[in-house]
């Protein structure tokens, strides 16, 4: 499974890609928002800079909603970087869209996906990327691993390439589980990733490990 950490601050992205395990980046208008960056130029800007800290792939979302549009956008997205991938939202232009890319070799993550209907469309339609969104299903009491789960059993019975991207982590525990589900990637807070570090037996056995080294 592949990690990708879903955020758009640069120092977080810096320090899991010193961790060495780090194989791209997700962003959304939220998280860009959330980092203060504005306007088209400082945008494309903010994208060019988190692909030079990490090689590998580098999801870049459109902020229009129609066919036209989102097509203009995810060129100039594109053209920003090799590793762009643009992140298209499960609407009905959005599919068009994707359609569109796919054919044009444009690479394409298909974002706000809450279903296994949406997840086949998304395929059909040659996106690179699907990306259900676990925690946010989760929250609403459904289960967002079960959808993991379906989608990985429809993907294979079908042979369907598009890749599935496990979106809206909370915690650990999700990316353990979406790891047994099947999911291609998992793209996590730093937080969560950082959470699979730990163990309090690892602590204790550490410390008197050290404690016994002073002896040696
Ligand atoms: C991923 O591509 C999404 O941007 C992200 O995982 C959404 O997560 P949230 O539900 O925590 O906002």
């Amino acid at each position: 499974m592949k990690f990708f950490i879903d955020t758009g601050n640069l120092a977080q992205i810096k320090e899991a890609n010193e961790l060495g395990i780090l194989d791209g980046v997700t962003t959304n208008p939220t998280l860009m928002a959330q980092v203060g960056v504005k306007g088209e130029a400082a945008i494309a800007e903010h994208y060019k800079a988190i692909c030079e800290i990490v090689n590998g792939d580098i999801s870049a979302e459109v902020l229009s909603t129609d066919f036209a549009t989102m097509v203009e956008e995810g060129k100039k997205l594109a053209a920003i970087h090799p590793n762009i991938v643009v992140k298209v939202p499960m609407i009905k232009d959005g599919i068009k869209a994707i359609k569109w890319f796919t054919d044009n070799g444009i690479r394409t993550n298909c974002t706000l996906v809450f279903s296994a209907g949406q997840a086949i469309l998304a395929a059909k339609a040659g996106a690179t990327y699907v990306s259900p969104f676990i925690g946010r299903i989760d929250d609403s009491s459904w289960d967002g691993m079960e959808l993991i789960s379906q989608i990985r059993h429809i993907y294979d019975v079908q042979g369907f390439q598009t890749q599935i991207l496990a979106a809206s982590i909370r915690n650990a525990l999700h990316i353990v589980k979406a790891a047994e589900a099947g999911a291609d990637v998992c793209t996590c807070p730093l937080d969560s990733i950082l959470g699979l570090l730990k163990h309090p037996l690892t602590d204790i056995g550490l410390a008197k490990f050290l404690e016994d080294a002073k002896k040696m």
